[in-house]
């Protein structure tokens, strides 16, 4: 995405015909499944069947008691101020010796709080916590106790013990651990020669491949099409050399990304956070962001120091925004089969039209103000570097800043009709349940405001776990603010690259310094809590420490990469490299095709992890595999 200024109009266009046909082919988008961890309660009194799903366990709740009734509440211990929802009511034991029992479904991705009330008395007998097992038999036996009647005891006892959910995860995780292994033996065997001349004598490879493709009549595709991006277009001396560590951590971001859309095996660490907190899934999209600021200084440094005239450089950055915008709407509408898209019901944000639109702040801001970074050719001192790096852009810090203070004001005290001002909660049955639909706060009334309820996602990521009955847009318009501060915290990433060019000690100085000072905003906005802080991290709302923390991370992988990929070169930064420099491609391809074989099949057990898991990796791979193919034959994709 970052730095692509050639004109590959023919191929987009190509492509964007494609993402049309083919969206207009794909069914109906499913509705999400109810998530597992909505327990679900079920019939009364008798031993009914509850058919699990994944992430769920059986309980069966024996009333012993033979003159109460009770009701048995339930949340989960991730729910954050939730008012408790029934789960059953289970009658009073009929004739002596004859059990009440309700059989329920209850969630096992989080600890439970259990809470058992009389429920005409209204008081509560007993609660309890307690983390189930997927599929596990549990009873909850609630009796008198035998010493002292008056007493009342919750007894819980296992009667199947459960499977163990992330033995999936932590094999995988073992493969994947091995196969790197065998390669680098591979490789370092392939390094020495003896070995090398023994293979290569073998199996006269090199014979093979020449004769094939002469057979074959490749032509060798070297020149015009070289690089995918800017930075390596033009083989001028004056030109910035191409970063590996910008495109393989690019690549890691769209790997996961990819891998967490496709389902992430259904676990809830690869899903969205419900409301506050961080899960795997909450990385990868200010990843992309904050690297897509880094190849925006990176590519605007090189084209402005070629003196293209700013006119036309603002042209293409309108066309190529407008570009994303465009293809983000159709890829997040593909409802056509029901009928002609619709244009009361046409989502309008979404992640491709957040990055376009962050792209046109932050592009159009270095346009105006940047100033090409100095030659390390030209014998600048020290010192002049450094006046240069610190004054190079306090205007677009003004702008920047100006605008986080926008997001911090309207966040903070934009009143919102029956909602608190400066809520920042989920509504649903957060909070105690007083604030139904003010999802989101102000982030979500602006959207439902300006888009309207329509135009906006349907299945926020609270839905299942706080209820929430409104729909709420995590690409909404006021977090596109923040993700502007998070590209331009990238483009902090760029600008160190270039001004320290080969002076890696400080290039790492600077980066850890970041890092650090990022890492500390982040403790104190949150108080390392996850509810508790001042600002707690939230993606949903793209919250400041948000920001903050993921471009911590961010900068830290850079401090790690940089120096290992692009300086010692101990590692090409393959696989991830090559969908790093495909990315625009690998995103919509990955999106378009996503309900289509060998991406998706059907599986044998749709509730179970292993198989979810086995199917998300693999197309996962097929990706990364697509991305090599293309990159072998120079085929990049750029708008
Ligand atoms: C769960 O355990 C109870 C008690 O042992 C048993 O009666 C019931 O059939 C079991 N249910 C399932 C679905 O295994
Ligand atoms: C929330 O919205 C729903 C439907 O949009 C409405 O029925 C309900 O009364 C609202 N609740 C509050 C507290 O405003």
């Amino acid at each position: 995405m970052g730095g692509v200024w050639a004109p590959g109009r023919p191929l987009a266009a190509l492509l964007l015909t494609a993402s049309v046909l083919s969206a207009s082919l794909l069914a109906p988008g499913a509705p999400p499944e109810p998530d597992a961890d909505a327990a679900q309660p079920r019939d009364v009194d008798k031993k009914s069947h509850v058919e699990l799903k994944m992430d769920q366990a059986l309980l069966l709740i024996q009333n012993e008691l033979p003159k109460t009734n009770l009701t048995v509440y339930w949340t989960s211990e991730r729910c954050h101020r939730c008012l408790p929802q029934v789960l059953a009511s289970v009658y009073r034991s009929g004739k002596p010796g004859k059990l009440s029992t309700a059989a329920v479904a209850v969630s096992t991705q989080h600890k439970s709080l259990l809470q058992l009330n009389d429920t005409l008395g209204r008081k509560e007998l007993c609660r309890l916590e307690y983390k189930f097992g997927e599929f596990g038999n549990y009873s909850l036996l609630v009796t008198h106790d035998h010493n002292d009647a008056s007493e009342i005891v919750c007894d819980l006892l296992v009667n199947k013990n459960p499977i163990d959910s992330d033995l999936p995860v932590s094999i995988a995780f073992l493969v994947g651990l091995m196969l790197i292994i065998v390669i680098c033996l591979i490789k370092f065997l392939l390094s020495l020669d003896d070995f090398n001349n023994w293979i290569s004598k073998a199996m006269h490879s090199r014979e093979t491949d020449r004769l094939i493709n002469s057979e074959l009549g490749a032509p060798s595709r070297a020149g015009p099409l070289g690089g995918p991006d800017t930075q390596s277009e033009t083989a001028s001396p004056s030109a910035v050399p191409r970063y590996r560590c910008v495109d393989t951590f690019r690549g890691i971001a769209l790997v996961l990304m990819i891998f967490v859309n496709y389902g992430g095996g259904k676990y809830w660490y690869f899903k969205h956070a419900s409301w506050n907190g961080l899960t795997v899934a909450d990385l990868v999209f200010p990843w992309f962001v904050f690297i897509m600021g880094t190849s925006i200084f990176l590519s605007m440094n090189s084209v402005l120091r070629r003196g293209y005239s700013k006119l036309k450089l603002f042209g293409k950055i309108v066309w190529r925004s407008l570009l994303l915008i465009y293809i983000g709407i159709v890829i997040v509408n593909p409802n056509y089969c029901v009928g002609p898209l619709s244009w009361e019901k046409i989502r309008i944000p979404g992640v491709l039209q957040r990055l376009g639109v962050t792209y046109f702040v932050v592009a159009v801001l270095e346009l105006i103000f940047a100033k090409p970074a100095p030659d390390s050719n030209c014998d600048l001192d020290e010192r002049s570097i450094m006046l240069r790096y610190f004054m190079s852009d306090w205007p677009q810090w003004m702008i920047v800043l100006m605008l986080e203070n926008i997001w911090l004001g309207v966040t903070l005290l934009l009143p919102v009709p029956g909602c608190p001002a400066g809520y920042l909660g989920p509504g649903g049955i957060g909070d105690w349940g007083k604030y139904p639909n003010c999802t989101g706060g102000a982030a979500g009334y602006i959207d439902r405001l300006i888009l309207g309820d329509d135009h906006l996602y349907q299945h926020p990521s609270p839905a299942a776990l706080y209820h929430t009955e409104v729909p709420y847009d995590p690409e909404g318009i006021l977090g596109t603010i923040n993700s502007i501060m998070m590209a331009y915290l990238g483009v902090q990433a760029g600008k160190i690259l270039l001004y320290f060019k080969d002076k890696t000690k400080e290039i790492l100085l600077r980066f850890s310094a970041w890092w650090f000072a990022l890492g500390l905003i982040s403790a104190i906005l949150t108080k390392f809590s996850e509810n508790d802080g001042f600002m707690p991290i939230n993606k949903n709302l793209w919250s400041i420490s948000y920001v903050t923390t993921l471009s911590a991370f961010a900068f830290f992988i850079m401090l790690i990469l940089y120096p290992v990929v692009d300086v010692k070169g101990l590692w090409t930064g393959a696989p991830f490299l090559y969908p790093g420099m495909n990315s625009i491609l690998v995103y919509v391809g990955h999106e378009v095709f996503a309900n289509y074989f060998p991406f998706q099949w059907k599986l044998e057990d749709s509730q179970s992890h292993r198989e979810h898991l086995t199917q998300n990796i693999v197309a996962t791979a097929i990706w990364v595999l697509i991305a090599y193919a293309l990159y072998k034959k120079k085929i990049f994709l750029k708008i």
